[in-house]
């Protein structure tokens, strides 16, 4: 089943958001598989945001994801790269339409709040970053045959 890698930010901490946040994730049928609390180095953060070293905001990314506590946390199911990321939004909150977590909840692309991964290959590369392999738990719901026929 696809895994996706999903980040509380800082600011969805701060802002007491991060029930919320899980909450509208959870309720789509997504399953937890893995969900921690850390705070980041510089350097897991740069290899986490790699592909966008040497851009502007690249130095203000890397401090802004470190300025706190987040949550990192696996996802499973059905297409769970797309379908986090339809419900997080676009990477500008201004530009997310309104019933996406960005859309609702936040105001500006530098604080926008949760990072989905981009696409399977990504998830796989950030899941691997974030978790042990023994920190992803296998487990069944006994109402999964009501979400995934
Ligand atoms: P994320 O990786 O955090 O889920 O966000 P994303 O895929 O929607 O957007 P991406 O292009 O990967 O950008 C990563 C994060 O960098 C910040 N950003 N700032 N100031 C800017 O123009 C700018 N552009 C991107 C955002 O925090 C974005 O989520
Ligand atoms: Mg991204």
């Amino acid at each position: 089943m696809e895994r996706t890698l999903i980040l509380v930010k800082p600011d969805g901490l701060q802002r007491a958001l991060s029930g919320e946040i899980i909450d509208r994730l959870e309720k789509t049928g997504l399953k937890i598989s893995g969900i921690k609390l850390l705070r980041l180095s510089e350097d897991i953060a740069s290899k986490h945001y790699e592909e966008h070293t040497g851009k502007p905001f690249f130095e203000d990314l890397v401090n802004y994801i470190c300025s706190g506590p987040i949550i990192a946390m696996v996802l499973e199911g059905p297409n769970a790269v797309e379908k986090a990321r339809n419900i997080i939004g676009k990477t500008n909150p201004l530009e997310s339409p309104a019933g996406t977590i960005r859309g609702d909840l936040g105001l500006e692309v530098s604080r926008n709040l949760i990072h989905g991964s981009a696409n399977i290959s990504d998830a796989n590369r950030e899941i691997n970053i974030f978790f042990e392999k023994h920190e992803i738990i296998e487990y069944k719901r006994s109402n999964e045959k009501w979400i995934i026929d």
